[in-house]
């Protein structure tokens, strides 16, 4: 038994884990806008899936709403991490709002990919959950093209006009697991299929895959922080389970940790979101400390180092301020 002499168990942490560089340019974003401009800035949809992030801007000044007929006319608006439709972008104009979008580089790319497969008339077929709002942007890319694919079990129900003519997409946040096995199903169907010019599912959700996997594999509970409609948060949970873990829990905050789910666990796994500060990571491994578990083990599995700048209608302005 490995675990510090005097404590009731260990506690791994999984590295990386927590803030993507996408999560992370986007609450600048909203930061530098409120410093930039003053408040209010709104900001279409939760800037990031994480209701402590989205609490705290809120209390800077920044006010989310869930349409951008919300905004009054030639106020500021911020899109959110995970993009928006082009008609979004028309319902701005309309409205004379200055916009800034937060949208990640990464899922940028994806709607570049739809574009050009619809333009050269491709069936596309998307495979994401159905109602997230990646999922609605990029379909709002190219309407007619594209068709949800929600997993493997929905293959079957995938209708086209040309089975030789079809390509696949993703969102960014799925388990890449999963995602391979809903690939395969669609090429069983459709030998023909295009596959995208390069990975659609983000590093940071490859990544945090990853190391939830090796520290799952040591661990009897592992406890994911993040919010229940951040899909990547919720992958990891899965994946914990899926790759070793007898029970894996997710939580906002470590006040929401039943001490029931520590009872005869030796190791305990502790991982966030890509949309999770640290500071609640921390919150929870004080939590464990204070009920007897020993100091963080952090175990790195990946490096990771990306950086994106900030959106370009925000950089423009912050040149021309001293
Ligand atoms: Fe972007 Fe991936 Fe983060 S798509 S917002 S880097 S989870």
């Amino acid at each position: 038994n490995s675990q510090p002499a005097g404590t009731r168990g260990r506690v791994l942490l999984a590295k990386p884990r927590g803030y993507c560089a996408g999560v992370d340019r986007a609450v600048e974003t909203v930061e530098v806008a409120l410093k930039q401009y003053g408040a209010p800035i709104y900001v279409r949809k939760q800037i990031v899936h994480n209701v402590h992030v989205v609490k705290t801007l809120e209390e800077q000044g920044a006010i989310f709403v869930d349409e951008t007929e919300e905004v009054p006319e030639g106020a500021i608006v911020v899109f959110s991490a995970h993009g928006v439709a082009p008609v979004v972008h028309e319902e701005a104009r309309k409205l004379d709002l200055r916009t800034i979008d937060a949208t990640c580089p990464l899922v940028t790319k994806v709607h570049k990919e739809a574009v050009r497969f619809a333009a050269q008339d491709y069936d596309i077929l998307l495979i994401g959950h159905e109602g997230h709002e990646e999922v609605i942007g990029t379909s709002g890319e190219a309407p007619d093209h594209i068709h949800l694919v929600d997993g493997p079990g929905d293959v079957a129900n995938v209708k086209v006009r040309d089975p030789e003519k079809v390509a696949w997409l993703s969102q960014t946040t799925l388990s890449v697991d999963e995602t391979i096995a809903t690939v395969e199903k669609l090429r069983e169907r459709f030998p023909k299929l295009m596959d995208p010019p390069s990975d659609d599912i983000c590093y940071a959700t490859q990544n945090r895959q990853t190391a939830v996997k090796e520290m799952a594999a040591q661990s009897q509970l592992v406890i994911v922080v993040g919010s229940t409609n951040s899909s990547n948060s919720v992958r990891l949970v899965e994946v914990a389970k899926e790759h070793g873990a007898d029970d894996a829990h997710l939580v906002d905050y470590a006040e929401q940790i039943d001490p029931a789910w520590l009872e005869g666990v030796a190791t305990v796994g502790v991982t966030s979101g890509a949309s999770v500060p640290d500071e609640l990571v921390q919150g929870v491994l004080s939590w464990l400390a204070e009920r007897g578990f020993g100091p963080a083990e952090e175990i790195e599995s990946v490096r990771e180092s990306m950086r994106f700048s900030l959106p370009k209608e925000l950089r423009k302005d912050l040149r021309i301020t001293p």
